[in-house]
């Protein structure tokens, strides 16, 4: 198959669909991969790596398009891509087309078979293409959540490990799932004393199997909550519903109650937050000081670290565009009910059950 790997142009986006490692492992299962030239340079992969891997490179986005088969992104297309599609393309990409109306229907109209990374989902209910990014955010979340402990960022001054003879910093995690329980192996890793907290009790066992000699896991209720915030230096929320909104665990009379100096780090924010405090940023401005606690929320976390994103990101979707590449869509989603959940869009119909109800419009079966 003709595989196509445009260079992405949503503003401040720098990852690419695929490392050369990548582009190898498709070239060596006997397809052809065109890259447009420079799609890899925001995330440190030269042209010259992608042709050493087998890559045929080509100067426009339009060429790639146009040639391609399979097109692998890694965000949804914006307006000037859409000219570019032609009936019964795949586009394999993130979509999270229930939140936009407007790029459902221009991609319907294109009647593209589309392939969302985030509504493919295993067995169990988890989602393998989201899992990488979450993660990224998690161990990222310690990071920056230290930087915002210091002097000049408008922190108490606090170094998260201690020295010693002093203290570290007190570390709280709202929420272990995937990023929560990244955030606290780098907290733990730090140093830091930390404290973890969860609604699921199965969850909790399990990080208490893990970790339990060097964090302590507590059940979140608001009670919980307000005992750990109150004594914290660094409050990191990751917690998830979802399809939901993220519930607001933090109250402003909370964030005003918490240690002058503090900070919150909302990864949750994508999903509106789990601070009442909380309003989104951007790497341009990350932070804000708000009831003197210092405030990072950040939408898209990995767009930080686009090379360890993009290797993140290539680990877990190349098998399955291997398996479309080499089967075709139709029997590799046959053979593979997690890739299935994927389609969203078939020809101009609707096929994922979660985006027509979001929009109210009907969701067509599929015989695959
Ligand atoms: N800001 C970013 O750049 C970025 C990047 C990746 C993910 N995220 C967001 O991070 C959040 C976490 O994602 P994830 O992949 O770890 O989700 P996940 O489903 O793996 O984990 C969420 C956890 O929250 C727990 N939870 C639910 N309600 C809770 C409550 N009231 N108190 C405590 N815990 C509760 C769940 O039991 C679950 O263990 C999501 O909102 C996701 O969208 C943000």
């Amino acid at each position: 198959m003709k595989i196509g790997i445009p260079k992405e142009i949503k503003p401040a986006e720098r990852r690419v669909a695929a490392t050369p490692a990548g582009v190898k492992a498709m070239v060596d299962h006997g397809h052809q991969v065109l890259v447009q030239a420079g799609a890899g340079a925001g995330s440190g992969f030269g042209d010259d790596q992608f042709a050493g891997a087998g890559a045929r490179l080509l100067d426009q986005a339009a060429e790639v398009w146009a040639e391609a088969e399979m097109i692998l992104k890694v965000k949804e297309p914006i307006a000037p891509e859409f000219d570019y599609m032609r009936p019964g393309q795949v586009l394999f990409t993130y979509l999270h087309l229930a939140a936009n109306r407007e790029l459902t229907d221009r991609l319907l109209a294109k009647e593209i078979i589309g392939v969302a990374y985030e509504t493919v989902q295993l067995a169990d209910g988890t989602l393998p293409l989201l899992a990488p990014m979450s993660e990224v955010a998690g161990r990222l979340s310690v990071q920056v959540g230290a930087h915002c402990l210091e002097y000049p960022s408008g922190g108490m001054g606090i170094l998260l490990s201690g020295v010693s003879g002093v203290r570290p910093a007190r570390v709280t995690v709202i929420g272990g799932g995937v990023a929560g329980l990244a955030a606290a192996v780098v907290a733990v890793g730090m140093k830091a004393r930390v404290s973890i907290l969860d609604v699921n009790a199965a969850r909790l066992r399990y990080i208490e199997d893990l970790l339990g000699d060097r964090l302590v896991t507590v059940m979140s209720n608001p009670a919980n909550i307000e005992a750990e915030c109150l004594k914290s230096h660094l409050v990191i929320g990751s917690v998830l519903i979802p399809g939901a909104k993220a519930p607001k665990l933090i109250s402003r009379e909370l964030v005003r109650g918490m240690i002058p100096g503090s900070a919150i780090v909302d990864i949750a924010v994508d999903q509106g937050g789990c601070a009442e405090t909380t309003r989104p940023t951007t790497h341009a401005k990350p932070t804000y000081v708000e009831e003197s606690v210092v405030h990072y929320a950040v939408t898209n976390m990995p767009g930080a670290v686009p090379r360890t994103s993009t290797i993140a990101l290539t680990n877990v979707t190349l098998a399955y565009a291997l398996a479309m590449a080499s089967k075709g869509w139709r029997r590799a989603m046959a053979e593979d009910p997690a890739l299935a959940k994927g389609l969203n869009l078939h020809r101009g119909e609707l096929v994922c059950p979660p985006v027509a109800e979001a929009f109210g419009l009907a969701c067509q079966a599929i015989n695959l």
